[in-house]
């Protein structure tokens, strides 16, 4: 398969489906906790596992230079400069209890796998229980199930639906917890979907204006920065004592939410 990045987002789409059949599977077959990660709240079942493994065993057999990094099974190094970053099932804890918001998120990127300097590539994110899917290539559209997306234009913080999500460490969920308490009376409202790809793509699809969270994973935000920032969202990330933020919003009202969200970190992190 060519480097170009159409035909690496088709072979992502391919893969994705793939594995997005396998979860369905899975999930049809009765799933349970495998293992806890970092903290209770962190946990892993078989399926994570073994969808991951399909993902990284089909890009290894059509791109046998590139690099890997996956949620669960770590990084693999490659010789062409391009990375896979994957997160098999994102929202493993929604997979468990039986909700349709998760996804399988497969990004490419140029360079090392971290948020702060990679050239984004190509991303697709599928959510396996409803069959949509996302999809992207950096300085392409963005669409939806071959659709374009793109992002809202709310006119005020006051207009401003927020997404957000929760680290595993009881740190970093106290921290998230309290910038949010500052937040939720700026804005229109707060949502907490459980599965950070697709609130990247729920930006991409104005179906919420922005997403913001601390200490996000890469392999979460890979494929969903892509097609957020397609479909036309600033995608904004900052460092705060050795933790990363991410906010993904509309341009019309990101300078005013990033001044506000640094202001409570600020706050609540007594920088
Ligand atoms: C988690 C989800 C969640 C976000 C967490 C992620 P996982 O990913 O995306 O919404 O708030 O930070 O770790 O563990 O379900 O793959």
């Amino acid at each position: 398969v060519s480097a170009a990045p159409d035909a690496l987002a088709d072979l992502a789409e391919t893969i994705a489906r793939e594995a997005a059949a396998l979860a369905v599977q899975r999930r049809a077959e009765g799933v349970e906790v495998a293992d806890r990660k970092s903290s209770i709240a962190d946990v892993v079942t078989a399926a994570d596992r073994e969808v991951e493994a399909l993902i990284r065993r089909r890009i290894s057999e059509a791109r046998p230079d590139d690099a890997f990094f996956g949620e669960e099974s770590g990084a693999a190094t490659g010789t062409s400069g391009l990375t896979w970053v994957v997160d098999p099932i994102d929202g493993t804890v929604n997979y468990l209890y039986g909700s349709p918001v998760y996804a399988v998120s497969i990004g490419v990127v140029r360079g090392v796998p971290d948020p702060a300097t990679w050239e984004p590539v190509a991303g697709v994110v599928i959510a396996p229980a409803t069959g949509q899917v996302y999809r992207a290539v950096a300085g392409g559209a963005a669409t939806l199930d071959g659709r374009p997306l793109a992002v809202a234009a709310p006119e005020s913080l006051a207009e401003t639906l927020v997404a957000t999500g929760f680290g595993y460490t009881a740190e970093r969920r106290w921290e998230q917890a309290a910038v949010l308490a500052g937040l939720i009376t700026e804005v229109r409202d707060v949502r907490r979907a459980g599965a950070a790809a697709l609130d990247c793509c729920a930006v991409a699809a104005g179906t919420v204006d922005a997403y913001y969270e601390r200490g996000i994973n890469p392999w979460d935000v890979a494929a969903g920065s892509i097609v957020a920032a397609a479909a036309g969202a600033d995608v904004r990330t900052w460092e705060v004592g050795d933790t990363r933020s991410f906010l993904f919003a509309a341009p019309s009202i990101v300078e005013d939410l990033a001044t506000l969200v640094r202001t409570l970190e600020d706050d609540v992190l007594g920088d």
